[in-house]
């Protein structure tokens, strides 16, 4: 990845990586991704905040060489992930001087996952700052972003706040800021149901806090850089609210097209009554969609055939990632068909541990659906209006 400047004394040295497909061997990553490393240069001293996946290390150690780097005084890991981290021993072994800056619980980390000697370390606190001469690094504690060690960086003298996972997008492209809105608000909305919204509460604290800082630009250490910062802010602002929209996520699965039925006909009794609907087909869904579907919905109805008596195992699959997520839906419910008994509802409903929806009355049949059954299916788009009435969201202001 070739090295691009931000604005004088900070460049951006990280790698794209254009082809990956698949992160912690769970999320699809239809666009690829960025490992964003910045260096920034005071009078004094020379700080890089943050490296790149062990992967990408010889682009970024090249990229420093092209810079003609001879000294880095402080690494700066805002976050002990591999993908951020990973390049740190190669980095301390290029240049002996520097040090790494983090707090307690990030040291912890790097010596438990890299290795990375003691003597090498310089633990910093929640409000510190590091002068570099000219440009001045103040850390900001951010715990649970997504992991306990997070902090984030602001460059006072710039305006830059560097976030690191915080306001991320799985993004590979060649412009260094956002360019197309769409694309990056699509990305960071998916990076944030896969990775951030099971800190939502924390997260909405950590957005609070970030009101007394005044920022020009957002750095992240994924995907391009803000150069509007209300554009991310305003949208996480929203997807961490208790806001939700007038729309009904329904994962399916059919093996004989029974199920597919139901779900059919729900979806289009919900259109009739003004409600947003997504079936989606979990048999070949990327999770990714399904998880940004997550973000905002009212309401979840799921769709199963009964296997063995119990619901299908993709649906038991896509259940228990939604509950790990814990996304902020109102409401769920359950649809599907059984050939001779099961106890899918319960089954399906007691992986919701973490989440606590009201459950609507499932429609579970026998076989292919009645025309008693698709009554019970229009009496459940019913009650879902009904329901999103009740909370102010129907009708949508759009409809
Ligand atoms: Fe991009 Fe949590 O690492």
């Amino acid at each position: 990845m070739a090295v691009r400047q931000i604005c004088p004394g900070i460049v951006s040295v990280g790698a794209i990586d254009w082809d990956r497909r698949l992160f912690d061997e769970l999320i699809p990553l239809p666009d690829g991704t960025s490992y964003n490393s910045y260096l920034v240069q005071g009078s004094e001293k020379t700080a890089l905040l943050d490296t790149v996946d062990p992967i990408k290390v010889h682009e970024l150690l090249a990229n420093l060489a092209s810079l003609g780097i001879g000294t880095i005084d402080y690494v700066v890991a805002h976050h002990a992930e591999q993908d951020h981290a990973g390049a740190i021993p190669d980095i301390l072994a290029a240049y002996p001087a520097a040090k790494v800056i983090c707090n307690d619980k990030c040291k912890g980390m790097l010596s438990d996952h890299l290795h990375v000697p003691e003597d090498r370390f310089q633990l910093i606190q929640d409000n510190d700052t590091l002068p570099l001469g000219g440009k001045t690094l103040r850390f900001i504690m951010a715990p649970w972003v997504h992991w306990p060690e997070t902090f984030l960086t602001y460059l006072a003298e710039d305006r830059i706040l560097f976030p690191c996972d915080f306001f991320g997008s799985h993004l590979a492209q060649s412009e260094l800021f956002v360019g197309d809105e769409c694309r990056t608000f699509d990305a960071a909305k998916r990076y944030y149901a896969e990775i951030m919204m099971p800190f939502r509460s924390h997260i909405a604290k950590h957005l609070e806090r970030l009101k007394e800082f005044d920022i020009k630009w957002i750095a992240p250490s994924h995907g391009p850089v803000y150069q509007n910062p209300s554009f991310i802010l305003d949208a996480y602002r929203n997807w961490v609210s208790d806001t939700v929209a007038n729309r009904v996520l329904i994962p399916f699965v059919s093996m004989h097209g029974s199920t597919r039925l139901m779900v059919e006909h729900l979806t289009d009794a919900l259109i009739r009554r003004g409600v947003s609907v997504v079936p989606c087909n979990i048999t070949n869904a990327d999770i990714g969609e399904l998880a940004e579907e997550l973000v905002d919905v009212a309401t979840v109805v799921i769709g199963s055939p009964t296997v063995l008596t119990g619901a299908h195992p993709e649906v038991g699959r896509v259940a228990y990632l939604a509950n790990a997520l814990r996304p902020k839906f109102k409401f769920t419910g359950l649809i599907g068909s059984y050939g001779w008994g099961g106890r899918m509802a319960e089954q399906i409903l007691q992986l919701f541990t973490a989440i606590k929806p009201e459950v609507l009355p499932p429609v579970i049949v026998k076989g292919m659906p009645r025309e008693d059954d698709f009554r019970s299916l229009d009496q459940l788009a019913e009650t879902i209006r009904q329901k999103h009435e009740s909370i102010g969201i129907w009708p949508a202001e759009s409809a």
